[in-house]
């Protein structure tokens, strides 16, 4: 099967890179990039074949990935839309961008609408992606294995949830370390240094995420046990509580929800 990514940056290459990685497709995974950053790719990137025209890498292309930025979608299915054909399977990482907007400007039926998270990058990202109406499920199958190829992967039944999920794992990465960023705060105003405060938060933070996983108590009963009466933890607890913290953080992902789907309108 033979895989096409459109747009060699941050997105692109983390997909390109994570598939070639867990050797999920025979053949060498392709990348279309502009002229600009053409050049670059072709002399770094060794494990993929690089081209900067569409007609050499769109037409024999099973999969289409397309990581460009939502401003350029247009100027995309523009320069592609000559190449293209019914059966191909077209997967974007594009935020806002409509399934119907992609069908409409590249004349095909088969397309997957996907929301990453940055940590893609490391590997252990999380992306939500949702598909049209023909594609199969052993498609379906499919895509989620390449997207897995960069964390995990889960699939949801409406664009209404890409946008939720948006204002969930999309843009929670930011949450997290804005939360990580008050601890380190405390941190230093407690004297200890840049290096050591990281040290504290990140732990701090990774062993709460592993205990989570790791047992099937709930948030709150973790909370209650860390929670001792008359102790440290509660006073902390009740100041969020006062301060309406997890009310915020929850305000927030709708904020974030609602300007997802403002954008996807415009
Ligand atoms: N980064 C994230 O955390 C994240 C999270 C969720 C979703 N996304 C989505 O991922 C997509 C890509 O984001 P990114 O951060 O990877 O962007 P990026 O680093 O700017 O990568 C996009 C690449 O596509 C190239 N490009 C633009 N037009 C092209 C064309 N017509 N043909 C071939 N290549 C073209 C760009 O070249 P130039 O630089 O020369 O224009 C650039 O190298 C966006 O739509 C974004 O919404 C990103």
């Amino acid at each position: 099967m033979k895989l096409t990514v459109i747009g060699g940056g941050n997105m692109g290459l983390t997909y390109a890179k994570g598939i070639h990685k867990a050797g999920l497709l025979g053949e060498t995974i392709s990348i279309l990039e502009k002229e600009t950053s053409y050049e670059y790719l072709k002399n770094e990137e060794k494990d993929f074949y690089v081209f900067n025209t569409a007609e050499d890498c769109i037409p024999s292309a099973d999969i289409i990935l397309i990581a460009v930025k939502p401003y350029h979608a247009r100027a995309v299915f523009e320069e592609i839309q000559y190449y293209t054909n019914p059966q191909q399977l077209i997967i974007s990482v594009m935020a806002g961008v409509k399934i119907s907007t992609i069908q409409q400007g590249l004349h095909t039926k088969k397309i997957v609408r996907s929301m990453p998270n940055l940590p893609a990058m490391i590997g252990k990202g999380m992306t939500v992606f949702t598909s049209s109406p023909s594609v199969t499920k052993k498609e379906d199958d499919i895509v989620e294995q390449l997207l897995a190829s960069t964390g995990k992967a889960l699939k949801v039944d409406s664009e209404d949830e890409i946008d939720k999920s948006t204002g969930l794992s999309g843009s929670g990465t930011a949450y997290i370390l804005y939360f990580m960023e008050g601890l380190m705060n405390a941190a230093s105003e407690f004297g200890f240094t840049n290096e050591e405060a990281k040290q504290i938060v990140t732990q701090t933070f990774e062993g709460a995420v592993e205990l989570f996983q790791q047992n099937d108590l709930s948030t709150s009963e973790w909370i209650n046990k860390v929670c001792s009466k008359g102790g440290t933890t509660i006073e902390a607890i009740k100041s969020f509580e006062r301060n309406n913290v997890k009310d915020s953080i929850k305000k927030g992902a709708v904020a974030a929800y609602n300007r997802a789907v403002e954008l996807g309108n415009s």
